[in-house]
């Protein structure tokens, strides 16, 4: 009788623990544009890689959980997000009152600021010049960023005569400004500054255009995983997690 008891027992240790072996890790899902260097781009092995990336992982990490980056155009990452396809989204993305309306937001990890690139030899010399009476400059934006937003919104309500050009990417306005076919770029002053180095004869106005923050965004039909991600975003900033991957990425001038 003992015998059989002791065997059952084993048996069902064995059970026990194989169930909790099985156990699987869940996994966390980062919609994002990696077109927008330093912050999420693929690098030269085809990895995804930058600042949101990096600190994604790190976030996964903590929530026991395992990243899957899902790589979109910009204007995706807000409505998949939204819609609860994807659970995360980070892509520079700025902060917006027309975006809080689909998505939440967590506490900024990030401070941008929309910058315009001209050619070097340009007329545009600061950013009132595209405010100048009769200005007929072409500006060129990515998709429904927020550089297309306020431009757009400044056309329309009379601002500016001059006209705008939307792109897929950064990169794709950028060409078209290396090529003459635009005056100018209306971007995110960190991925200005990478264009401008990976591409000759361009420069970045000084004048700045509009101060902004990143965060992460969330579908509204998920204030757990909100109030998860933003414990972890503020820890990792706490402890200087974030910080020490943008300095890897931005490196001190
Ligand atoms: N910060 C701007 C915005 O939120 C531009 C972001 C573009 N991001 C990207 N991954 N392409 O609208």
């Amino acid at each position: 009788m003992k015998k059989i008891l002791a065997f059952a027992l084993a048996a069902l240790m064995l059970f026990a623990l194989s169930a909790c072996g099985k156990k699987e890790t869940k996994t966390l899902t980062l919609a994002t544009s990696a077109d927008f260097p330093p912050y999420e781009y693929v690098d030269d092995n085809g990895q995804y890689a930058g600042i949101d990336i990096e600190v994604a992982g790190k976030i996964a990490e903590k929530l026991g959980m395992k990243l899957k980056v899902e790589n979109m155009e910009f204007n995706a990452v807000v409505t998949s997000v939204s819609s609860g396809k994807y659970d995360i989204g980070m892509a520079g993305l700025t902060v917006d009152e027309e975006r809080k309306q689909s998505v939440n937001f967590t506490d900024p990890y990030a401070t941008a600021i929309q910058v315009v690139i001209v050619k070097e030899n340009s007329e545009i010399k600061s950013v009132d010049d595209l405010y100048k009476e009769g200005a007929s400059y072409k500006a060129g934006v990515q998709l429904s960023t927020t550089g297309d937003i306020y431009f757009s919104d400044d056309i329309k309500e009379g601002k500016t005569t001059c006209t705008v050009q939307e792109f897929k990417s950064g990169a794709d306005a950028v060409a078209a400004l290396v090529t003459d076919k635009i005056d100018c770029v209306i971007i995110d002053n960190e991925p200005a500054k990478s264009f401008v180095k990976a591409n000759q004869g361009l420069k970045i106005l000084e004048t700045e255009y509009a101060v902004e923050s990143y965060a992460i965004c969330l579908s509204k039909n998920n204030p757990e995983l909100l109030e998860q991600v933003n414990k972890a975003l503020n820890e990792l900033i706490a402890d200087g997690t974030v910080k020490g991957i943008v300095d890897k990425y931005i490196p001190a001038e």
